[in-house]
């Protein structure tokens, strides 16, 4: 079992700004380790975070992966993340590149088809839309769980980008929550982007129930 990334560094102050990771991290975490085996085989040459916060799941998957064998990129809409991303890869020795930006931002034609591990677990909480625009403008805390209506609204605009993002045998890992239609979301990604999506883990976490969701090409020699 790979230990969860040192956090000594980051105190209770760091995390009125940050978010600090919760179940909804250690999901995300349990699936990557499960998937070790693939992953390490699958050789990933980038790995993007999207909304690091802490730096914890990027700094796990390098510890998967090997902190030299990839570039680690990771973006958060948060300058506080972003500096606590890059302290947690150096207390780890995993070298993150901690990028401010919303969502893949200016790296999007850049990374066309490049992304051989997508990571996003994002503010997923469904609240209304204004408490979501506003969390999304001040750039703090809040950003990290106000998610719009049905959640999805931060989530939708990842989703419509996936494809254009992922290498040929690219994975995406994705958490989310049931009132996120978990579904529909899987329903869509194939549908609309030729993306197959499968359940790689569920639990409930007092009164969420949570879902790694993991995507692939559903054929692989197309992109
Ligand atoms: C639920 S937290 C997850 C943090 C960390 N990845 C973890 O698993 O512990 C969501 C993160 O997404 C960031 N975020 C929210 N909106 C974003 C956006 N438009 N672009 C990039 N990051 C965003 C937040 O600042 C926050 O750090």
């Amino acid at each position: 079992m790979l230990p969860t990334p040192d956090l000594s560094h980051l105190k209770s102050e760091d995390y009125r700004h940050v978010y600090e990771p919760a179940e909804d991290t250690f999901i995300l975490l349990d699936a990557l380790e499960e998937d070790a085996e693939t992953l390490r085989e699958l050789r990933p040459a980038v790995c993007v975070e999207i909304g690091s916060g802490s730096g914890c799941v990027t700094t796990f998957a390098g510890k998967i992966l090997g902190a030299s064998s990839s570039l680690y990129l990771t973006t958060d809409i948060n300058p506080r993340a972003c500096a606590t991303t890059k302290a947690t890869g150096c207390q780890n020795t995993v070298p993150i590149e901690p990028i401010l930006a919303s969502l893949v931002g200016p790296l999007r034609a850049r990374l066309k088809h490049a992304v051989d591990l997508l990571l996003f677990n994002p503010p997923y909480v469904p609240t209304d839309a204004e408490e979501a625009d506003a969390a999304q403008d001040d750039a703090g805390i809040a950003g990290a769980w106000a998610g719009g209506q049905d959640g999805m609204a931060i989530t939708d605009v990842v989703l419509d980008q996936v494809e254009n993002l992922l290498s040929p045998r690219g994975r995406f890992y994705l958490v989310a929550v049931k009132q996120n239609d978990i579904q529909g979301i899987c329903g869509r990604m194939l549908t609309q982007h030729g993306l197959r999506g499968e359940v790689a883990l569920q639990r409930r976490a007092g009164r969420e129930h949570l879902y790694v969701l993991r995507f692939h090409r559903e054929r692989p020699d197309r992109t």
